[in-house]
């Protein structure tokens, strides 16, 4: 890790800066209530910003955080425990899994924030390109450290950069290759099952039309529910997201098949009864499932 007077002098951060920080301090003051209330409608807008800001108290513990981060960029005092500090503030984002983007994103209206202060509240076109060309060098040393801090995180190893690297670049096109079979295994299944479906067709031929017919719809069943784990696959090798759902539907296919199957012998009215629950269930689950994935 960098030392702060390192850090400051490749920002080119002067004593001429902390002045200029110093005197902004009771202007930004009037502003700090409604910094906060503004950085969260700005943040209100990413979509997971409610995952990490979960709950009331990890809110107003955050704002308060914030606003008193807030005014130490204008405290004049940028020391090795400022440094040390705003890396506490950057592993605390790490810790939660914070995506480096959302504070690069939060940063933005920071800038944007403060420039529109400035603007109102300093006259004279030097003066405020002075003044903010100094609130840009702090918060720029900021971001550094909140980076610094996503980075020592993935610096972490057990063996070594190379040898994990590699690792898990292997067990990547292992995984690939899995899926790769796996299709090809669907593709030999879904020709298997146009066999079948044949086959039922022939039954229709001999004569026996309700055991055909009732069988073709089944084989008809298994071939739509061939083409549903192929669709899932290929959307899942094309980056998509894993579709649970398909699996409670493959068992729902798999149950109203045994169900038209059984229904031909009269005797198993038994067995027809606790296929009917176990449809009942899974269409039960599929319908929590979907109401999931909205
Ligand atoms: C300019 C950007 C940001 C600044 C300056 C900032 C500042 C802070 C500070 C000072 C803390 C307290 C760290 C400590 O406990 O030592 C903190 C924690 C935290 N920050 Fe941020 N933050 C920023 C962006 C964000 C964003 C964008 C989110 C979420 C969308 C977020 C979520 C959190 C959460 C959940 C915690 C932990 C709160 C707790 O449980 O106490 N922060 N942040």
């Amino acid at each position: 890790m960098e030392t702060i007077e390192k850090i400051k002098s490749h920002y080119d951060f002067t004593s001429g800066d902390i002045k200029n920080l110093m005197s902004l301090k009771p202007v930004m003051e009037k502003y700090r209530d409604e910094f906060v209330f503004e950085f969260y409608n700005y943040v209100r807008n990413f979509e997971d910003t409610h995952k990490f800001l979960k709950d009331e108290a990890t809110v107003k513990r955050h704002q308060e955080a914030l606003k008193a981060w807030f005014i130490k960029l204008f405290d004049g005092d940028y020391g090795a425990f400022y440094l040390k500090d705003l890396g506490k503030v950057g592993m605390a984002h790490v810790k939660i899994n914070l995506p480096a983007h959302y504070v690069n994103a939060a940063f933005h209206f920071v800038k944007r924030f403060t420039h529109d202060i400035i603007h109102k509240e300093i006259a004279g076109h030097e003066e405020r390109v002075f003044l903010e060309r100094s609130v840009e060098k702090i918060l720029e040393i900021n971001l550094d450290a909140f980076t610094s801090s996503y980075i020592e995180e993935e610096k972490k190893f057990f063996l070594s950069q190379e040898v994990e690297s590699y690792l898990i670049q292997l067990a990547n096109r292992y995984s690939h290759g899995l899926n790769l079979t796996l299709v090809l295994g669907l593709v030999v299944l879904g020709v298997m099952v146009m066999g079948l479906f044949v086959y039922d067709i022939m039954h229709i031929m001999d004569g026996n039309i309700e055991k055909g017919l009732l069988s073709t719809l089944g084989s008809l069943l298994m071939l739509w529910v061939v083409i549903e784990l192929m669709d899932t696959e290929i959307k899942h090798l094309r980056g998509g997201k894993f579709a649970i759902k398909v699996f409670i539907s493959v068992a729902l296919v798999a149950m109203i098949r045994k169900i038209l199957v059984t229904s031909l012998k009269s005797d198993a009215v038994e067995a027809q009864i606790s296929l009917v629950a176990a449809v009942a269930v899974l269409g039960v689950v599929y319908w929590l499932v979907s109401k999931v994935d909205q």
